[in-house]
């Protein structure tokens, strides 16, 4: 048996030799359409047309996606990465779909980048640049880091991650979650209501998944209570954040900065307020853009199209109930 594998995951161009050759080598037909930012729901239906399986980016799996006469040959979801608010869970498990990610293969290299986005803001590394970019010289003050408090918003697996680096800057850990981990507090992190979090925080880093309940989290009120030499940090997702709050508070100072990496629409419309607001750093959804770790998950994400090709269980299938479902499009021998 061989699969029609559609790919919209840029990062399997990018770092998916092995994983492309590993698909090739089992006899799957792979189709690329790698400008996934640019796919909506229409142009992702008829893209869908005839495919077994795809390996998704962020690209909306939407009720009327997954109910289409053209997606009616998907068997399985397979996503290039850890966030899955882009695929409409209930629905696929409704259609008899399987929807996998890969989790922890990309924690690393997202905490690096988020606390790589901590260090740039609060020291002003990119101002530094510009400073030499345009010809001048003098120098360009920032903040202190080590010794201050840093502030998890959800604390899962990349928090985690975060914390054991702000523990080499010596930093204290507060985070809120509605179900604190004892591995964190095992590292020293302090839990604390989201109003203590943000009150007390110099920095404030966001990891929550992005849920109807975390959707608009930070807003007007949630800023305000920060204090005003916070700097804040998201590398999760865009839709945690009220934009437009944000950049009134930069613009009139409640907080100090921030970086962010996701945004709500993305990519980030060319005339955003974002791209003029004060004190704000922005990086293009990179954060888990690495080499060694683009091959990892990409072949993680091949594997497991190979496994459900197989009829194996994937390894981190996220709608088990799938299974059991007489809709279900595929055998699986447990
Ligand atoms: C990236 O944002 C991911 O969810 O993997």
């Amino acid at each position: 048996m061989s699969w029609k594998v559609l790919i919209t995951a840029p990062a399997m161009v990018k770092t998916g030799t092995a994983a492309l050759e590993l698909l090739q080598a089992s006899r799957c037909i792979i189709s690329c359409a790698t400008e996934s930012h640019s796919i909506n729901a229409d142009h992702l239906c008829e893209l869908l047309r005839d495919q077994d399986a795809v390996i998704a980016a962020l690209e909306p799996y939407s009720h009327s996606v997954l109910a289409a006469p053209q997606t009616t040959t998907l068997k399985l979801i397979s996503r290039w990465g850890v966030g899955y608010d882009s695929v409409e869970l209930p629905s696929a498990t409704a259609a008899g779909i399987l929807v996998t990610n890969t989790p922890a293969m990309l924690d690393e290299a997202v905490a690096d980048y988020a606390f790589a986005l901590l260090l740039a803001l609060a020291r002003r590394i990119p101002e530094g640049q510009q400073v030499l970019q345009t010809g001048r010289w003098p120098g360009v003050w920032g903040t202190d880091v080590a010794g201050k408090t840093l502030g998890l918003v959800g604390c899962g697996r990349i928090a985690l991650a975060m914390a054991r680096r702000g523990i080499g800057f010596n930093l204290r850990l507060l985070a809120s979650d509605p179900q604190p981990s004892a591995a964190a507090r095992q590292l020293g992190v302090t839990f604390a209501s989201l109003d203590t979090v943000l009150a007390e925080s110099d920095f404030i880093s966001l990891h929550a998944a992005l849920t109807p309940d975390s959707q608009g989290l930070i807003g007007e009120a949630q800023l305000r209570k920060m204090k005003r030499s916070a700097l804040l940090v998201n590398v999760s997702r865009g839709a945690l954040l009220d934009e437009q709050a944000l950049v009134q508070a930069l613009q009139e100072n409640w907080i100090a900065g921030a970086a962010l990496d996701v945004f709500s629409q993305e990519p980030l419309p060319r005339d955003h307020p974002f791209r003029t607001a004060p004190n704000l750093l922005l990086t293009p959804h990179q954060a888990s853009f690495a080499h060694d770790t683009g091959a990892r998950v990409s072949l993680a994400a091949a594997q497991t199209v190979l496994d459900v090709m197989n009829g194996q269980r994937p390894r981190f299938l996220l709608n088990p109930r799938v299974l059991a479902s007489p809709n279900c499009r595929t055998i699986i021998h447990e």
